[in-house]
């Protein structure tokens, strides 16, 4: 049975409101109030489907009628003038299997939560030494400038084997591609730079491998050099933004709802307390581009073949049923005491987070040595103030001014 969509379209990518810098745009929760599957306008003019419900999300991002390939003409494009940056280098999180699996295999060893649990007296020790900096000799200071940014680079930089001493230029440059407001032409040449920096590094290191994942993809003999280099900058931006977005988000709320920090404090409570916080945040917000390779019905609605759909994470993960509970606060909230396991902010199915493992090891490491560390953390009036990044396609923070 099939039935007809619902008449309204929602505008994609939608603004956050200030006033809830914590919630999902609102134009989501709407039309995740409207209909599991609703219409979506996209900026350059085209329409697609807009999966909002958790069960429907679940089922794109799993079901392999739906393609991540960008390639397809189909494919929404969240940002117009984007598609030919996009085509020319496609990593693995836009190919399909078998390319997808083939690309992704060679990377899968280093981030097993196996690798992961034996990194982190590592990553302890990074998140230590970042805090003594922070605190040295001051009483205030920028979460996101002084914590929550240079923990995550400093440790994938260490995994992949790029100069750590490089990050102004590589995190400028992932800013400028992850921005909503970059121009086609900034975009192109901020991933020809990128590509070059890491491909001339990934060269080097065929001539003289160290013991780092860039080393190890450079003298593979089935990766063209354009190969290595589109993974490297995938891994690189996708292992510190995100969790640096994640850090300073979290501990922002966490501030705002300070009965809550005690829970991070209890080992046994830290990391189900994390997976709440990657729920209801769900930094990926405006959900997870693709397009239908067959006729799916779905909610009872045909999506045709051909057509782009796009699947909304952000409000899957406040799915009341799924989330909710008696004792519990509304899905809508953060509750640490929650059980968020299936909570969708890594994706689902075979693109999901190759980095998770390490993403949640550097989260309950950060989040709980900083409170535990600094007790009397709490906002500082200074600068410009908590200032959020609404203008990025991953949601986070510019700044973070805190005391303790
Ligand atoms: C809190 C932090 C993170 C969040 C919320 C996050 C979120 C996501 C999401 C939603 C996807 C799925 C994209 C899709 O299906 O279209 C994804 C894929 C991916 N993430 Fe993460 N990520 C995080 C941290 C990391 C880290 C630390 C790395 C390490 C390098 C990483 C590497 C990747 C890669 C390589 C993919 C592509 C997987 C594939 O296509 O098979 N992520 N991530």
């Amino acid at each position: 049975m099939t039935s007809t969509p619902t008449a309204r379209t929602f505008p994609m990518p939608a603004p956050r409101d200030a006033a809830c810098p914590f919630s999902p745009p609102p134009a989501y929760t709407e039309a995740a109030a409207t209909a599991p599957i609703t219409r979506a306008a996209l900026p350059d003019g085209e329409s697609c489907w807009l999966a909002t419900g958790y069960a429907e999300v679940r089922t794109i991002l799993s079901d392999r009628r739906f393609s991540a390939d960008a390639r397809h003409p189909g494919f929404p494009m969240l940002v117009p003038g984007r598609r030919e940056a996009l085509l020319a280098n496609p990593s693995f999180l836009r190919l399909d299997d078998p390319e997808h699996a083939r690309q992704r295999r060679m990377v899968t060893g280093d981030f097993l939560v196996k690798r992961v649990e034996a990194m982190r007296p590592g990553i302890q020790q990074i998140v230590d030494e970042a805090l003594d900096r922070m605190t040295d000799g001051r009483t205030e200071a920028d979460l996101v400038a002084d914590f929550a940014l240079p923990v995550p680079s400093l440790v994938i930089c260490l995994l992949l084997g790029v100069p750590y001493e490089d990050r102004d230029r590589f995190q400028g440059l992932s800013r400028t591609l992850l921005n909503k407001h970059s121009s086609a032409e900034e975009v192109q040449a901020a991933s020809d730079e990128l590509r070059e920096y890491l491909g001339g590094l990934a060269a080097r290191k065929r001539e003289e491998p160290g013991n780092d994942i860039l080393s190890r993809l450079a003298v593979r003999d089935d990766l063209t050099p354009d190969e290595v280099a589109t993974t490297g900058i995938l891994l690189l931006i996708a292992g510190h933004e995100t969790t640096a977005n994640m850090i300073s988000l979290s501990t922002a709320l966490l501030l705002d709802q300070p009965e809550q920090i005690a829970r991070l404090a209890d080992p046994a409570a830290l990391p189900g307390a994390v997976e709440e916080l990657l729920r209801h945040l769900t930094i990926v917000d405006h959900g997870l581009p693709r397009v239908a390779l067959e006729d799916v019905e779905l909610g009872g609605t045909v999506i045709k073949a051909g057509e782009g759909v796009i699947a909304l994470i952000s409000t899957a993960n406040q799915d009341e049923e799924m989330f909710g509970g008696a004792d519990l606060r509304p899905a809508d909230e953060l509750d640490l005491d929650r059980d968020a396991r299936r909570h969708m902010a890594f994706g689902f199915g075979v693109h999901q987070c190759l980095g998770q493992p390490l993403a949640r090891a550097e989260l309950q490491i950060a989040l709980a040595t900083l409170f535990r560390r600094l007790p009397g953390l709490r906002p500082a009036a200074t600068g410009e103030g908590r200032k959020f990044r609404s203008e990025a396609f991953i949601y986070g923070m510019r700044s973070l001014p805190v005391t303790w």
